[in-house]
């Protein structure tokens, strides 16, 4: 990647929104957008708005915009332009791909989740099994909330289908060994389904290095629009039946996963944030927050409990705090007014939580690249006088 924004401030210059007296730890609900993206939107429905396959200008425009869009998500990942869908967001196209797979399988076949998985990873799967009686298991996590590979292993066998897991839990931060866990999903002839919605803002995906055969994750979540975006290995979108209505195009493989027409000022700005990543690069990103996420964990105070992995080896700088006596609620809110933009509860984690024994979840943490030392430095003296 041509690296062209060099420092924090670069980056923050960029967007508009960050100009504002706020501090957004709010990441793992969706991230801020560069100002090139919401051009990006704006300028496709200034020029080029349309549907497609029209004889005319602007739908060749749009045709030309689907094109790049695609080609553009496939060097993202990694995969060919047969392999990514586009979609409403990751749970939409999880819905419809999880049943399009599963159209041929019988009944007592066993799926894995994890409890480090975003239920948009998991209640697919139960609905599934709710109609077509399959069997749904759980790996285990340890003490620090890391999966626990032996339990996932002594789950698998010659029924199990697929293992569905998330590349890093969007509640606990934690990043699990994506390619150590396929390698073992192929061994017992299953298929890897992986979650990176909560990845995807911290590090390269790269599908073939990973081992997916399935892959889901979210631009909203990457400085892009609320759009959905899925990976599915071409051997595999070709031999499933997708749902799809009969006029619709079969071509790409991947397209024929897409139900009607597709948000196409959005593509644009897909396109535009990943034009914006290219001019950050990963470096940055995976520094930047490393030395953020150390400076938060060196800091935190002591009335405030880390669930999770406790250093920044084997996780993302996405944090669950709770206190010694404040809920999450009451803390978020007064963080809230004190200028501070970030969740309390599950997030939609509800197996970790419970795991936890964490009723009412716990208030979240999440650095990006484009947070400062100074905005983690205020929250830790925020964190500090709410504990008082
Ligand atoms: C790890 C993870 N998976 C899935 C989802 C659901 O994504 P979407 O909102 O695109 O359906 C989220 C959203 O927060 C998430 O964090």
């Amino acid at each position: 990647m041509a690296r062209v924004l060099t420092t924090v401030e670069a980056v923050r210059a960029r967007f508009t929104a960050l100009q504002q007296p706020v501090a957004f730890f709010d990441g793992p609900g969706g991230t801020q957008v560069p100002d090139s993206v919401i051009e990006a939107v704006a300028d496709y429905y200034r020029s080029a708005n349309a549907n497609t396959g029209g004889a005319f200008e602007t739908s060749r425009r749009t045709d030309a915009l689907i094109t790049t869009a695609r080609v553009t998500a496939a060097e993202f990942l990694n995969a060919s332009v047969d392999e990514v869908a586009f979609g409403a967001n990751m749970t939409t196209l999880n819905f419809a791909l999880t049943r399009a797979a599963a159209r041929d399988w019988q009944t007592g076949d066993e799926i894995v989740c994890t409890r480090l998985d975003h239920d948009g990873n998991i209640s697919p799967w139960l609905e599934l099994a709710h109609d077509r009686g399959f069997v749904v298991r759980f790996a285990d996590v340890d003490e620090q909330c890391r999966l626990d590979l032996d339990h996932l292993r002594s789950l698998l066998s010659e029924r199990t289908r697929v293992v569905a897991f998330p590349w890093a839990s969007n509640a606990v931060g934690t990043v699990t060994p994506v390619a150590e866990i396929t390698a073992l999903v192929h061994d017992a002839g299953a298929l890897a389904w992986i979650d990176a919605v909560h990845y995807g803002p911290h590090g390269p995906i790269d599908v073939q290095a990973a081992g997916a055969d399935v892959l889901v994750c979210s631009p909203y979540k990457f400085y892009g629009p609320h759009l959905g975006l899925a990976f599915g290995k071409a051997s595999l979108l070709e031999a499933w039946r997708p749902y799809k209505v009969r006029p619709a195009a079969d071509f790409p493989v991947a397209s024929r996963y897409e139900t009607g027409t597709l948000a196409h000022e959005l593509l644009a700005g897909f396109v535009a944030a990943v034009e914006y990543l290219q001019d950050v690069g990963w470096d940055f990103v995976t520094e930047h927050e490393h030395e953020l996420g150390q400076q938060f964990l060196e800091g935190l105070p002591e009335a405030w409990r880390l669930h999770g992995v406790p250093t920044m080896d084997g996780r993302v700088g996405t944090f669950a705090i709770t206190h010694d006596t404040l809920t999450p609620q009451e803390a978020s809110a007064r963080l809230g007014e004190r200028g501070f933009a970030l969740w309390d509860g599950n997030y939609y984690a509800i197996e970790i939580m419970r795991r936890l024994g964490l009723e009412d979840g716990a208030v979240r943490v999440g650095i990006v690249h484009y947070n400062t030392a100074d905005e983690v430095s205020r929250l830790l003296a925020a964190l500090e006088q709410l504990a008082r």
